[in-house]
This record gives structure tokens, C-alpha cells and sequence, in this order.
């Protein structure tokens, strides 16, 4: 199997798509447009929603698009596993009243068999339960054995997020072999394990929900596929998680550059590591979008990653600010895909440098004001800091306080 990089394997399959007469199209930016129901773009078809629903015009009926996304409802959980990150770039071919479900299954096959040439004995289709339909394409067209194509819910092969243009779909999965696996018996597609990887995502938009359970037909069936950049280049490089995939790992080299740390030595500077890894991306192509550190909505966003990011890095001992030196890397990374990074690579340096050390003064100032608060509860005999102030330290000053040894928990 070719280890193709980040930067080929979007090309590869824009390319792909162009020659099956689509439009490739920039990725749009990540402030949502005409759009209240999301803050930021999260995946390769939200900015595409009135194209969907017939309201408007698209410039053509395919189109292609690599999408950067993010979606922070796991954010949590972000360094701690080597699952969950904040920004992704999505692929995507859609049809807006064009092709349906024969050419999206057929391409999207030949794609992932024939382009980058992923073994067909290791993929296997899955479709919404009562998709009959689907269930033939695979099976007669494509020549899928039927012990080979799985059945899922609603709650695995319906798509759809919020209100808006949704449908059954049917996925892709990719068997990396056992040393991925649980091992546990019936360990199989849709396993919750590392082995079965779900690749790529066909959506059959033909329904537009009312976010309620409540849906209508739409009067033309179109296609959204979705199909995870960073995913397919842990399946084509065989590497653990997204944070050993060429580009990410740079930036991983660059904070361990920058820290002094190793990967993989210690699992609390893992945590810090992957992080940093993961936000600075985030962080980088929102301000390359015009989104500024704030305290509310995207700009919150912002600023609670920047931050996140800056306590991290003071965690694994960083000297100083160091996010503009390391988006110098995320922006060497991805410039191929997204050339304004290069263009306004001043500006992202400066607006991360001042929020940087605008948190740093403000730590330094938390800091102050715990140490008065100790000579307080020294004064006054008391042995625990109250809730209140450890709040307000928290609160206003981004400090909190931990019982050692730190959970690196935020
Ligand atoms: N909308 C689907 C997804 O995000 C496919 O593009 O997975």
C-alpha cells in the first residue's frame, strides 16, 4: 500500500472527482454564512445546505470540496485519547439533483480500490437497515457478497445534524487487521475498537428534517459524501492515530521540539502534546478566517483554545509564548490546500502572540492573588480554599488549582 501524505491524498481525490465532471470548489470558511444553527462549520456540506434544499443555485450540480471543520462537543476529551481533536478537513463530493445513489456507491469504491488503492478484501459497505436499495448496488453492481454488507439503525446510517437536509447513508469501513482490534469474540464491523475504521460517509440527502423527528421529501435526491482527510491518512500510512500522520506529526515533532519532551514516554506530557497538536490547528485556521479571541460565541471558542493550548505548553515547561512559532508549522503543513494561511501568516502570529500573553499576565496576576489569598487563610487559620475563591480564580483569571498530581484535566 502507498503511504501517500495529507497534501497528495486531497489532491488525489479532488482530482478524482473533477474527472467525474465535478466542480472543485475552495473549502468555505469556518464562520457559517446565513446560518444560525451552527457557530462554526463542521462538516463538508453545512455551507452547502441551500444548494440541498433547491433554495439556491449552485454553480454546478457536482461539486468537490476539501472542507475544513470544526466540531468541539468532544473537547474534553481532546489529548487525552488519541481519538478526539477539534479541527478536520473533510472531503467531499456532492450532487445537488444530479447523480444519486448507482454513481456515489460506484465512484466512491472506485476511489478508495482503485485511486489509492486500498485492498477490496479489507473494506466492507454497511447500509441503512431497510436500504434495499443500496443493499443491490453493492451486492449486483459492485459484486459485494451479501455476508459482506452490514445493516445498521437509524442511529449509525441516518444522517443528519440539527434541522435540515438529511437521509440514510451507507458507509465504508476499513478492516486494519488484528493488531488493531479488541480481540473480544464478535469483534466486527462497527466494533467500537480501532480495527474496523469507518472511511467514508454516502449520504442519500433526501429529506429535509425539521430537527424534531418529523421529516419531508425533498423534491430532488442529491448526494453529500463525507470522508475524514486525516482518517484515510491513518489507514493509508498504517499509523496508531491522526497524531502520527505526516502533517500532524510535524507539528507533534515541533512542540516536542519546543518543550524538551519525547512522545510517548510520558502519558501526562501525551496529553499536553496532543493538545497543542491538535488546537494550534484549530486556533490557526480560525484567525486565518477573521475570528479574534472574545468572550462570546466563536471568538470564545477561540480564546478557550488558545488558552487551552497555553497552559498545556507551560505544563510541559515551554519558555514563553510559543503559538505563533508553532502555527509557522501548521501553516507550512497545509498551505498546499489552503494558500491564505501563507498570505496572512503576519497576522495569525500576531493575534495569537496577544492573546498568548495576555493570558500569560493574567495567570501571573491569578497567581498574586492566590498568594494574598493564602496569607488570608493563614491570618485567619483557615486550612482550604473556599469555593468562592477558587472560582473566582478559575473564573477570572484562568488559574485552576489541582491536588497533585495534576489530572491535566481543564
Ligand atoms: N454529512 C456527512 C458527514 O458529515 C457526510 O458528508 O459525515
Amino acid at each position: 500500500m502507498e503511504k501517500y501524505g495529507v497534501n497528495e491524498l486531497r489532491k488525489m481525490f479532488l482530482e478524482f472527482f473533477e474527472s467525474k465532471g465535478h466542480l472543485a470548489m475552495k473549502s468555505f470558511s469556518l464562520i457559517p454564512h446565513n446560518d444560525k444553527s451552527l457557530l462554526l462549520i463542521n462538516s463538508g456540506m453545512a455551507p452547502l445546505k441551500p444548494y440541498f434544499t433547491g433554495a439556491e443555485i449552485p454553480p454546478r450540480r457536482r461539486v468537490t470540496t476539501c472542507q475544513k471543520c470544526i466540531r468541539t462537543g468532544d473537547i474534553e476529551n481532546v489529548g487525552k485519547t488519541a481519538r478526539h481533536g477539534t479541527f478536520f478537513e473533510m472531503l467531499g463530493n456532492f450532487s445537488f439533483g444530479d447523480y444519486f445513489k448507482h454513481e456515489a456507491i460506484a465512484w466512491s469504491w472506485e476511489f478508495l480500490t482503485q485511486v489509492v488503492g486500498l485492498d477490496p478484501n479489507r473494506l466492507y459497505p454497511s447500509i441503512y437497515q431497510d436500504d434495499d436499495e443500496a443493499f443491490d448496488i453493492w451486492n449486483k453492481e459492485i459484486g459485494i457478497p451479501a455476508d459482506r454488507i452490514f445493516r445498521f439503525g437509524k442511529e449509525d446510517n441516518f444522517w443528519e445534524h440539527g434541522a435540515g437536509p438529511c437521509g440514510p447513508c451507507s458507509e465504508i469501513y476499513y478492516d486494519r487487521g488484528e493488531k488493531y482490534g479488541c480481540g473480544k469474540p464478535g469483534c466486527t464491523v462497527g466494533c467500537e475498537c480501532d480495527r474496523y475504521m469507518e472511511v467514508w460517509n454516502n449520504v442519500f440527502t433526501q429529506f429535509e428534517g425539521d430537527g424534531k423527528g418529523g421529516y419531508t421529501e425533498l423534491a430532488q435526491k442529491n448526494i453529500d459524501t463525507g470522508m475524514g482527510l486525516e482518517r484515510l491518512a491513518v489507514v493509508m500510512q498504517d499509523v496508531d492515530s491522526v497524531f502520527d500522520i505526516d502533517t500532524m506529526k510535524a507539528i507533534r515533532d515541533k512542540v516536542c521540539e519546543m518543550s524538551g519532551k519525547k512522545y510517548q514516554v510520558d502519558a501526562l506530557d501525551d496529553v499536553s502534546i496532543r493538545l497543542i497538536t491538535d488546537h494550534i490547528r484549530s486556533a490557526t485556521f480560525m484567525i486565518s478566517d477573521g475570528i479574534m479571541p472574545s468572550n462570546e460565541g466563536r471568538g470564545y471558542v477561540l480564546r478557550r483554545i488558545i488558552r487551552r493550548a497555553a497552559r498545556h505548553g507551560r505544563m510541559l515547561g515551554i519558555d514563553g509564548i510559543f503559538m505563533a512559532k508553532l502555527a509557522a508549522t501548521v501553516i507550512n503543513e497545509s498551505k498546499d490546500g489552503y494558500p491564505e494561511l501563507e498570505e496572512k501568516k503576519d497576522f495569525i502570529f500576531k493575534v495569537l502572540s496577544q492573546e498568548e500573553e495576555k493570558f500569560g499576565k493574567t495567570i501571573d496576576q491569578g497567581l498574586s492573588i492566590l498568594s494574598d489569598m493564602e496569607k488570608q487563610m493563614e491570618a485567619d487559620g483557615v486550612k482550604v480554599l473556599s469555593g468562592e475563591n477558587a472560582f473566582k480564580l478559575y473564573d477570572t483569571y484562568g488559574c485552576l488549582l489541582y491536588t497533585s498530581p495534576s489530572p491535566r484535566d481543564i
